[in-house]
Parts: structure tokens; C-alpha cells; sequence
């Protein structure tokens, strides 16, 4: 199956606006942001659709054609472009927080993906994104594996294991500060520049 349409068709409903989403929308509401950047956006919903509502200002971008323009259908006040997160076309200092949910196991680069984040963030800014949780409970570990199945049989998406240790690394070799929350079956990283 075609990884966008399975997004747009059924993924993004399926999870809706779960705990988890929720969650991650608090931690970026939580420093007050008024201009933030989704990477990875996917379809808007929840996260563009949730922030827009506080009345923040939304940019972000996504290699996927399809679901950048259902973005754009649905969330027009958005302003989303099309692109890799391996160079993110915006000027660097931009934005109060750049995050980047639910889509770094596609990802090969990580390093790359966060120090992008990281230059369009302004100085005080967060930078956010989750990983999965190698130290998941049994029954989430099972929700992992069987996620990870499933696409490596009918995606057309590679996916990729980032260690949590190796990530902290690169954040720590870049001179900043991180906290990490474990949220559901995520490590969620909070990253202050
Ligand atoms: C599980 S969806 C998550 C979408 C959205 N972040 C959310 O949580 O609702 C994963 C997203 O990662 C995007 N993606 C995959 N590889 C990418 C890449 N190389 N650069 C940018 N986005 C990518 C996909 O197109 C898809 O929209």
C-alpha cells in the first residue's frame, strides 16, 4: 500500500486526537509559542488543526505530495510546503518551537533532521520529537512491532530504530540541553536552544 494514502485513508483517523496527541500538543503550548513549524506535517490533523485553533502560526512541510495538499485544503491559514527533512526551506532562527511528531522512525538521518530543527529554531526555542521506546511495557512493545510489520509488508516507507543514547549524543555535541519524556510508547524529546 501506498504509505500517503494509508495515512490520509485511515492512519491520521485511526489515532485521532488520542492521550498521546494531546500530550505532545501541551509540551509545545507549554513555553507559549506564537509562530511554530510542523515537520512532517502529514494530513494537519491533530496537531496543525489544534494549534491553529490557539491561534498560533503554523508552517511546516512533507515529502508527500498528496498529503501536503490535503494539508493545505483542510488547514488553509497554514502555510505548508513540500520537501525532505534533510534541507527545510526556511530561514534559521524562525520559529519558537519546530517539532516533528510521529515521524522520525522514517527518517535515516537523524542527526540531520534535528540540527535542520535545530537552525530554524530561535535562540530560547524548543525543539520536539518523539522516537519509539525501546524500554516500552510488553503490551506497547507488541503495538510497535506489529506497526513496524505491517509497513515493512505493505508500505513503501523504510523504517528506521533510532537508539536513545546516540540521540542524546548528537544534542549533547551540539553544546544544548534536552529533557526526555516517556510517553506512552514514546521517548519524546524536548530540546532547548
Ligand atoms: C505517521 S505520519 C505522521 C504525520 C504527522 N506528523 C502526524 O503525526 O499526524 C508520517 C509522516 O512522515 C512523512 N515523511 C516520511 N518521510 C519523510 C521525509 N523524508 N521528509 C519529510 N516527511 C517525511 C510522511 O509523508 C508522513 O506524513
Amino acid at each position: 500500500m501506498n504509505y500517503s494514502k494509508y495515512w490520509s485513508e485511515e492512519g491520521a483517523k485511526k489515532y485521532g486526537y488520542d492521550s498521546y496527541c494531546q500530550k505532545l500538543v501541551k509540551l509545545v503550548l507549554k513555553s507559549k509559542p506564537k509562530k511554530v513549524y510542523d515537520l512532517a506535517c502529514g494530513t494537519g490533523y491533530p496537531f496543525i488543526k489544534s494549534l491553529l485553533k490557539k491561534g498560533i502560526k503554523v508552517y511546516g512541510s512533507d515529502v508527500s505530495p498528496r498529503l501536503v495538499y490535503e494539508a493545505r485544503e483542510n488547514y488553509p491559514k497554514a502555510k505548508l510546503k513540500l520537501g525532505d527533512y534533510r534541507e527545510i526551506v526556511e530561514f534559521s532562527n524562525a520559529f519558537d518551537v519546530s517539532y516533528c511528531f510521529r515521524s522520525s522512525w522514517y527518517m535515516e538521518d537523524l542527526e540531520k533532521m534535528i540540527k535542520e530543527l535545530v537552525r530554524i529554531t530561535k535562540p530560547g526555542g524548543r525543539v520536539i520529537f518523539d522516537v519509539l521506546n525501546p524500554s516500552a511495557t510488553k503490551k506497547e512493545a507488541k503495538q510497535i512491532v506489529k506497526e513496524m510489520i505491517f509497513f515493512w509488508r505493505n508500505g513503501d516507507l523504510k523504517t528506521y530504530s533510532h537508539k536513545v543514547e546516540e540521540i542524546m549524543l548528537v544534542i549533547i555535541n551540539m553544546g544544548l540541553k534536552c529533557k526526555l519524556h516517556r510517553i506512552e510508547n514514546k521517548v519524546v524529546f524536548e530540546i532547548w536552544k
